[in-house]
């Protein structure tokens, strides 16, 4: 059983504009030791991925009508809200996307990661080394031990001073280390990093990539990695998702996509990352926009900005192929390429 299993999720949200249909069918399968890249243009459905997942979109505007979520074999859009707030933070940690705003300026840090570690205590108390009834001083003083150990694990130096420190204190990487910190600190199976590393300059932006990979292979967490940088993906994970207009059109290896990409909007993302040997004039850019999700398009919804486009196409969304048994995508191009073969 895979640690994560999305299976044909639909979303609908209200807004203004009418009823939109967000995510239209996905299908994603995340194992403990695999980092998935989850790609895709602004928009297009990755973060209310990441927050379905841990079911942090309210309902409404949010509106599952068909498919399921299953965290480590646990139906998770049914799930009571009690068991929820058991599995954030313990099971299933977080990292918002903007991390300005998920650290309270007034707070020092040491008093918002000892709340996260009280918080996750209280379900798993074995977390502090303390018993259930110890004094409430005793398990603040445990909790205080635990968010200093993970600071220094996520490369905090000096974490035992540092900690009383406020945020504003703290530069821009070290503040996203104390998100990683925080994420981490009830020993997660499944990590969410929204992302983790767009507000970075790029030498912390490895820094932090570098980290992320590390404590993979000390947990053996499963990690889905929320980004439009397919040059982070390349460096950082195991698998990759890419996401178009509320559709994974293309998943599997990422040595598998990134070398053999099946997927016209895939190659398309491929060929706009910058890089160094590329002259004046070599990056393509896609025309056109994405598709306005309350009337999205009939059948695959990058169609319209697809130049291989057949009739077939904009009837209805052609069915998964599996190109490989792990990599899949959705067009009739990798069709044609299998009866090929
Ligand atoms: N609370 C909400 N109410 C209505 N629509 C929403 C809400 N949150 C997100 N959406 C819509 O859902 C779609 C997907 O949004 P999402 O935030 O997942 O995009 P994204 O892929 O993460 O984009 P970005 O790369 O800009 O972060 C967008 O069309 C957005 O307008
Ligand atoms: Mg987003």
């Amino acid at each position: 059983m895979a640690l994560l299993e999305i299976k044909n999720l639909h979303l609908m949200m209200r807004s203004f504009e009418g009823r939109a249909h967000i995510l239209n069918g996905i299908d994603l399968s995340v194992e403990r030791g695999e980092v998935w890249g989850l790609v895709g243009e602004t928009g297009c459905g990755k973060s209310v991925t990441g927050l379905s997942v841990s079911r942090l979109l309210p309902s409404p505007p949010a509106e599952y009508v068909l498919g399921e979520i299953l965290f480590d074999g646990q139906d998770v859009l049914h799930a009571g809200e009690p068991t929820m707030r058991a599995l954030r933070g313990r099971r299933i940690g977080m990292i918002f996307q903007d991390p300005t705003t998920n650290l309270n300026p007034v707070f020092r840090i040491s008093e918002q990661l000892i709340d996260v570690a009280l918080h996750v205590a209280a379900h798993d108390p074995g977390l502090l080394g303390v018993t259930r009834n110890a004094s409430e001083r005793d398990k603040r003083g445990a909790a205080r031990k635990v968010a200093i150990q993970m600071l220094d694990k996520v490369g905090i130096p000096h974490a035992a001073e540092r900690i009383d420190m406020y945020p504003h204190q703290f530069s821009g990487g070290m503040r996203q280390r104390v998100l990683i910190a925080m994420a981490l600190i009830g020993k997660p199976d499944l990590l969410i990093a929204d992302e983790p590393t767009t507000a970075l300059d790029v030498s912390v932006q490895a820094q932090v990539l570098r980290l992320i990979h590390g404590l993979v292979q000390e947990f053996n967490l499963g990690v889905l990695l929320i980004t439009h940088n397919l040059g982070v993906v390349a460096q950082v994970c195991t698998h990759v998702a890419v996401m178009y207009a509320g559709n994974i059109v293309e998943s599997g290896p990422v040595r598998a996509i990134f070398k053999h990409p099946r997927h016209p909007y895939t190659r398309a993302l491929l060929r706009a990352i910058p890089s160094a040997r590329m002259k004046r004039g070599d990056l393509i850019g896609l025309a056109g926009t994405v598709p306005n999700l309350v009337s999205p398009p009939a059948g695959c919804r990058f169609a319209p900005r697809c130049e291989f486009a057949q009739p077939e196409c904009r009837e209805r969304l052609p069915a998964a192929i599996e190109v490989t048994p792990a990599h899949r995508v959705h067009c009739i191009l990798a069709r044609q390429a299998a009866e090929v073969v």
